[in-house]
């Protein structure tokens, strides 16, 4: 490892109630990929953007090359040479990922036009390095895929030719394959001698790339360690505090009932290409494959928010007219979506609005709305899924992302709805919450309910369903049933590579 590229020392940032982060040291060298974890609501990204500029510190000292700064802001950061890929998405919805990309620098012709040829080749130049030359750069990147999303973010942090890279959970939205690539560039980075902080809360990547981590709880830093110094289970106890295995309950019920059929569904983009599947009431049910296989458009098409274009869906033996959110609802169809800041959550309303946001009238169904009561509601909520709030009446805007991730389950679990598609429920979410996540989908399906379980975690699919449905290209391409002989990650990971020419393509 290299000389020492940044160090803050001492660091401690108070927000409204709370320290969020309390008198941390933290350190980066040449050519090394720290590690930032803890629960959700520890601190990483305060720390993060504290580094960038974002924030300022009430108190501490960093230094760049042994010389003391102060950052002035995100640009005075950029300058200094320290670029960011933040966790929330922060391209410009309607402009193209080119224009994201260059953004207030566009290149210009000597005339001074805009270089609208040069900005779309180096654009594909940067993506090319990514491994997404498939991301079609002139259109509005509102119309591409999360995971495309977030490698046009990852290309604009590498597009400024920064020394020091922060990844605040980068790899949250991606699939194996895109991992891959990243991981790749990481790799690329960390040999021409950049410092890279990265944020994450997916243990199994930790010694593909990483140097050393540090654990922050609470806002304190609790040890930094070497890599291979370290147990994963020494490491969750030091992120949580106490003991936590994770292992994945599921209590076989008996499933009799057709919650939901689905038959010869099609989508108007062929992303959703003639599939069939059901879900009976007690069962959870798997939608495994890799980004781009179709498993949130169909998600999008059950909960009639995608046009369907023909085929049938059939909810409690009754065929289903789905135009939009609202009649699936009122079908008892509730979709805990993969993107939080565009479908799940109001930002600018409290955690208590959130949480009643879509159960108001089954709760009060005379209208008279009792503020109390709401309260009530959320905090109960607020304690089961342990967000991390000074209160229930805290604007969503100021949780953390993992925070966020949780009120939204709250939304659908108060609800209560007879069907429920979770798409990448867990991501973001820590180690101790994922474990809770689960006993509430066992618990759930255990009452009657019927899920639908879509994740590019494995592991996780595999743990919770009764049944996975193998998507690739629109397609079902497999159908595998817990306690059979293929139901294994080697098996449902070969099904869902077949005829794409592998993740490593
Ligand atoms: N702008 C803000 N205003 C008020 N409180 C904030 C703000 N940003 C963060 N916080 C609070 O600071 C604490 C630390 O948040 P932070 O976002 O750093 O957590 P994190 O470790 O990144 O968690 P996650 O894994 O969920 O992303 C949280 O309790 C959060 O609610
Ligand atoms: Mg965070």
């Amino acid at each position: 490892m290299g000389k020492t590229i940044l160090t803050a020392k001492h660091i401690t940032k108070l927000f409204p109630g709370m320290k969020a982060l309390d008198d941390v040291d933290f350190d980066l060298q040449e050519g090394e990929v720290h590690i930032l974890v803890g629960e959700n609501g520890a601190g990483k990204s305060t720390l993060s953007k504290i580094i960038l500029g974002a924030y300022k510190a009430e108190e501490g000292e960093i230094t760049l090359d042994g010389e003391p700064i102060v950052i002035q802001g995100t640009k005075d950061a950029l300058e200094r040479g320290i670029a960011a890929v933040y966790q929330e998405n922060s391209l410009v919805p309607y402009l193209d990922a080119s224009q994201n990309i260059f953004l207030n620098r566009e290149p210009r012709t000597k005339l001074g036009f805009l270089d609208l040829k040069k900005m779309k080749h180096d654009a594909e130049e940067l993506l090319k390095t990514l491994n997404c030359e498939y991301i079609d750069v002139t259109k509005p990147v509102s119309s591409l895929s999360v995971a495309e999303q977030q490698m046009v973010e990852i290309a604009k942090a590498l597009s400024f030719n920064p020394r020091i890279i922060v990844f605040d959970e980068p790899t949250s939205s991606l699939s194996e394959r895109e991992v891959d690539s990243l991981f790749k560039q990481i790799h690329r980075l960390k040999a021409e001698g950049l410092g890279i902080i990265y944020v994450s809360h997916r243990m199994q990547e930790f010694p593909l790339i990483g140097d050393r981590i540090t654990v922050l709880r609470d806002g304190k830093k609790i040890a930094t360690v070497g890599i291979n110094d370290c147990t994963n289970n020494e490491l969750v106890k030091m992120m949580v505090g106490r003991d936590v295995s994770q292992v994945y309950v599921r209590n076989q019920t008996d499933f009799n009932e057709e919650a939901l059929k689905v038959e010869h569904l099609c989508d108007f983009d062929g992303r959703v290409n003639d599939i069939s599947f059901n879900v009976r009431k007690g069962e959870i049910v798997g939608l495994a494959g890799l980004v781009g296989a179709g498993r949130t458009e169909t998600a999008e098409l059950i909960y009639g928010i995608r046009p369907i274009k023909s085929g049938d869906v059939t909810v409690f033996g009754k065929k289903a007219d789905l135009k939009n959110a609202t009649n699936a609802v009122a079908l008892g169809i509730g979709l805990i979506s993969e993107d939080r800041k565009t479908q799940g959550l109001a930002l600018s309303e409290s955690i208590a609005q959130n949480t009643v946001a879509v159960s108001l009238n089954k709760i009060f169904p005379n209208f008279f709305i009792n503020m109390n009561k709401i309260r009530e509601i959320a905090k109960d909520y607020t304690n089961k899924l342990r967000i991390m709030t000074t209160s229930v009446d805290k604007k969503t805007r100021f949780l953390s992302g993992g925070n966020q991730q949780k009120v939204v389950l709250a939304k659908w679990l108060s609800y209560d709805p007879d069907i429920l598609i979770f798409d990448e429920p867990t991501r973001g979410i820590d180690v101790g919450a994922k474990m809770e996540i689960y006993n509430l989908m066992d618990r759930m399906a255990s009452e009657g309910k019927a899920i639908i379980m879509i994740s590019s975690e494995l592991p996780e699919v595999i743990g919770m369903s009764d049944r996975i449905y193998i998507m690739q290209e629109g397609s079902i391409v497999g159908e595998v049933h817990r306690g059979d002989d293929n139901f294994n990650q080697e098996k449902i990971g070969e099904l869902m590579m077949l005829g794409t020419g592998g993740a490593n393509e």
